[in-house]
């Protein structure tokens, strides 16, 4: 661990900042809409399947470069290069993968600075503020100015302060919150009148639907997304950690994090939908499919909170500051990519560069909310369909295809010496080479 350039000083430190950046609005807002678009259990099916046997060795590739690499994704990426075409194709990857980090934090700020608006709206009801409370949750561009800004900003505070005292700091302190508050909400609502039906159609697979192309692309979209891949965030992280550590099971455990808390994610969202329709809220659309997307978060929900009465205010509050916490653990890494980028290759302070890149987001988020009918949705297209599944398939091909194998295995035996008698020795190496790239690349060209 370079001295000059920080790292993270224990292994827990490590897991919550990385099971932070996977843990986001993915986890509890894509994951459960997806799951109720895509017909339930056999989603949630799929989705296990996927993240542990195409995600997480895609998502191992990207740590092992930035550990053996010691340093941003581009200059990780050039130091397994040999010749001037792989630099080059180095850089290509590595900035690829910082523009996309960039670009996803542009329109991620807006939605977490919703989250952020509705998690306030219930404290002013409680003060009697009703008019403030009503321009918190309805659609406008100051406040989706304001509260973009606001978040952004938040970001910019937590990345200011560096690996040790910003990133990981704060997300040992807001990851704990997290689990507590899901867990929490998990027990309200699976007690109340409803919930049972939830549970029910969120456990019970029908199999006839796990081969679905259209499921089959989501669930590994989703995948993807969730553990940050082709971001250039997780090699960053992964440079940050010791050489001591045992990576292969580090990258386990935050895979097994990640996909646990979107799995409990379901298990509020989906029983809450079943509650609210108890209480009378449509949760079908008119083609007979379950309600998903913003108006399940910002329409059934709120419904929901509202006919609990006071009660229903607490749990509003928790279920967004819920939303904000998570939104703000992932946002911070992607802000360290383009960071850590412009800090280690062009020698600029890093708070100047922390100031400089988060605001020249922020500047992209403003021209989005000012076109957001079409930008908001085109952004988010471009990095994470396009984008992230790219960059992802290119980092195997450079760990399977250009990275010296002696160097690679000798990576891998870094803070585990007894790994050769594991599975993940005997098959991760041939895996990365070829079925990776390949299955991502099918996937890939059979969504667009
Ligand atoms: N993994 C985050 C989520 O599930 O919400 C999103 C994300 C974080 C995507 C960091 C990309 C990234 F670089």
């Amino acid at each position: 661990m370079g001295v000059s350039r920080g790292g993270f000083s224990s292994r827990i430190g490590f897991i919550m900042a990385a099971a932070g950046s996977a843990v986001g609005l993915g986890n509890i807002w894509g994951f459960p809409t997806q799951t109720a678009s895509n017909g339930g259990a056999a989603f949630v099916l799929v989705y296990l399947v996927l993240a542990f046997c195409l995600a997480y060795p895609a998502f191992m590739a990207e740590l092992l470069i930035g550990r053996y690499g010691q340093a941003n994704a581009v200059t990780s990426l050039q130091k397994m290069s040999h010749k001037l075409w792989q630099k080059r194709f180095a850089f290509i990857v590595g900035f690829g993968g910082i523009i996309c980090a960039a670009l996803i934090l542009s329109f991620y700020g807006i939605l977490a600075g919703w989250m952020m608006s509705y998690a306030i709206e219930p404290l002013a009801k409680l003060m009697g503020f009703n008019e403030v409370a009503q321009w918190l949750v309805d659609q406008s561009l100051i406040r989706n100015l304001a509260f973009t800004a606001f978040f952004m900003l938040l970001t910019i505070f937590i990345i200011r302060r560096g690996v040790e005292e910003g990133i990981e700091k704060w997300s040992k302190r807001l990851m704990p919150m997290l689990i507590a508050l899901l867990i929490l909400l998990i027990i309200y609502v699976v007690t109340l009148d409803g919930a049972l039906e939830g549970l029910n159609a969120y456990l019970n697979p029908d199999f006839s639907r796990v081969l679905e192309p259209d499921l089959l692309i989501s669930a590994l979209g989703q995948a993807f997304f969730s553990l940050s891949l082709g971001t250039s965030v997780m090699v960053i992280y992964g440079s940050y950690i010791s050489k001591k550590e045992d990576l292969v099971s580090l990258g386990a455990q935050v895979t097994l994090i990640d996909v646990s808390i979107a799995f409990l994610a379901g298990l509020l969202i989906i029983p809450a939908m079943y509650v609210a329709q108890a209480q009378g809220v449509a949760i079908f659309a008119e083609d007979g499919s379950l309600i998903s997307g913003s108006s399940l978060v910002f329409t059934v929900l709120p419904s929901l909170f509202d006919g609990m009465g006071a009660v229903g205010l607490f749990v509003g509050f928790g279920f967004f500051v819920l939303m904000t916490i998570a939104a703000l653990t992932s946002s911070i890494s992607m802000l360290e990519g383009p960071v850590s980028y412009a800090v280690e290759r062009h020698d600029i302070e890093r708070t100047k560069a922390t100031t400089f890149i988060g605001l020249g987001i922020l500047a992209l988020s403003v021209i989005i909310v000012l076109n957001i009918e079409f930008m908001l949705d085109l952004v988010a297209i471009i990095s994470t369909q396009y984008g992230q599944p790219i960059i992802a398939m290119l980092c195997s091909i450079f760990v399977g295809w250009i990275w010296h194998r002696n160097s690679l295995l000798a990576e891998i035996k870094q803070g585990h010496e007894n790994i050769e008698n594991t599975l993940f020795w005997k098959i991760w190496p041939w895996y990365v080479k070829y079925i990776c790239p390949t299955a991502i690349a099918i996937v890939f060209l059979h969504s667009l």
